[in-house]
């Protein structure tokens, strides 16, 4: 049997994560499935019994490996070693499987894996996720760099509301560059010198998830400092590439 990374062990002990995706994919899994980014083939197996042929795929040479393992069992498995934003794919599809998620979309190249795998999408075809919420928070952040959430802890404090940024609906064309500016209402004295970005995603017009402990977990982001009095409205200049990495990320606020 096939050692799994860790990072695989870690995905696959995320309960919620998991249902959520088995879910969606219990409702729309038929004829010709693609599993993008396949990992350790776990989802490519729950649609396998539902569909007549997945492709799943994954550029990742040690997990296509597990993958092949996982899903060797199933006579109407092609597992394709390959950059899934590149590769031909030999039939159309009825369901594209993607995740590629991260916080915001920016690390992970889920945008420009979509973009090329939807050409090969028929017409009435779905995608899991079918799309996916961005969130903004002004925070007090008591560290100088980029992080996730989950490594700092508390050092942070939330300065005002949550406000949703961006919709991007993932059947249809988006453009990878973001460069907004919003405004941000300010709950409390203090000073604020750093976002937090929290995503949600739809992996069907009806099934919802936040963060959970694999998936999108929320990103804080510094800025540059600002003094701010209650009830105070802040604007935010936010520019990254989905798809470009984290170093693409700029917050200013004024
Ligand atoms: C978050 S993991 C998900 C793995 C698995 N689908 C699951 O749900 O447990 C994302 C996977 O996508 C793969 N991946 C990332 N970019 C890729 C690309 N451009 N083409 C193919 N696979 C890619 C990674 O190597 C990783 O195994």
């Amino acid at each position: 049997m096939m050692k799994i990374t860790s990072y695989h062990e870690n995905l696959l002990s995320d309960k919620e994560r998991l249902a959520v995706f088995f879910e969606a994919i219990t409702n729309k899994a038929r004829g010709i499935v693609y599993d993008l980014g396949t990992g350790s083939g776990v989802l490519a197996a729950k649609a396998a019994p539902l569909a007549n042929h997945v492709y799943a795929v994954e550029k990742n040479e040690i997990s296509a490996q597990t993958a092949l393992n996982t899903l060797s069992h199933f006579n109407n498995v092609s597992v394709m070693v390959g950059d899934a934003s590149r590769i031909e794919f030999p039939e159309n599809a009825d369901l594209i499987i993607c995740e590629m998620l991260d916080t915001g979309l920016i690390d992970e190249e889920l945008i420009p894996v979509i973009k090329h795998a939807r050409s090969f999408l028929r017409e009435d075809g779905n995608i899991i996720p079918c799309a996916v919420l961005n969130g903004v928070e002004p925070i007090n952040l008591r560290a100088d760099h980029l992080c996730y959430q989950e490594e700092l802890g508390e050092y942070f404090e939330v300065m005002g509301p949550l406000k949703i940024y961006d919709h991007l609906d993932l059947t249809r064309e988006i453009d990878e560059k973001v460069d907004l500016s919003l405004k941000l209402n300010i709950n409390s004295p203090g000073k604020v010198n750093g976002i937090r970005i929290t995503t949600f995603t739809l992996l069907t017009s009806d099934i919802i998830c936040g963060p959970t402990p694999m998936l999108n977990p929320p990103l804080l982001v510094p800025s540059n400092s600002l003094t701010v009095e209650k009830n105070q409205e802040i604007c935010l200049n936010l520019k990254y590439i989905m798809g470009g990495g984290l170093d693409t990320i700029k917050a200013r606020i004024n």
